[in-house]
């Protein structure tokens, strides 16, 4: 995020865990969101290429931490044909906000997820159905001195590779 990055501050914290649940540390946790107004980097003209998008890991005990700012909701793009598409669905073009997630680590099932907020006036509209009630989660107004405006705890679980069971995130109340 640049230090300048118009928006609310999110300081969004969780932990990385295997579903036998033993700490996953030096996971590899990709994030990418669009900005404070719904807009992408390398879509939305004039944004740093790379803005609101990186890649960090999580430390010894499996945990991670990012400053970022509280995502906007968008609407996909008007395309004719996909706008005709939706019409004969009947739905809107609308997308809740959310944070994109790709978590890896070593013999274990990548996760590739989004993480929502509660509140979100198109929750139950998302265009792409990915809103299911256990990604949404509640911004809490930040009580401590670091300037933060919001903080957010979610967790990851991610099942091994020979496991049948599929990785899954758990947002922490
Ligand atoms: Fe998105």
């Amino acid at each position: 995020m640049r230090p300048e990055e118009p928006g609310d501050r999110l300081l969004f914290t969780g932990a990385v865990r295997s579903t036998a649940s033993a700490a996953l540390p030096s996971t590899v946790i990709d994030i990418w969101q669009a900005n404070g107004a719904g807009l992408y980097s390398r879509f939305a003209p004039d944004l740093p290429e790379w803005n609101l998008r990186g890649r960090i890991r999580s430390d010894a005990d499996g945990n991670f931490a990012f400053t970022t700012v509280v995502p906007a909701p968008y609407d996909i793009p008007q395309h004719p044909h996909a706008s005709r598409v939706l019409d004969l669905l009947g739905q809107e073009p609308h997308r809740p906000a959310h944070i994109h997630f790709k978590v890896h680590a070593p013999n274990h099932r990548e996760l590739t997820t989004q993480v929502y907020f509660a509140g979100d006036p198109w929750l139950d509209h998302d265009v792409v159905g990915a809103a299911k009630p256990s990604l949404v989660t509640e911004l809490r107004k930040a009580t401590d001195t670091d300037n933060h405006g919001y903080t957010r705890r979610f967790d990851f679980v991610l099942a091994r590779e020979s496991n049948d069971h599929e990785s899954h995130n758990v947002a922490v109340t």
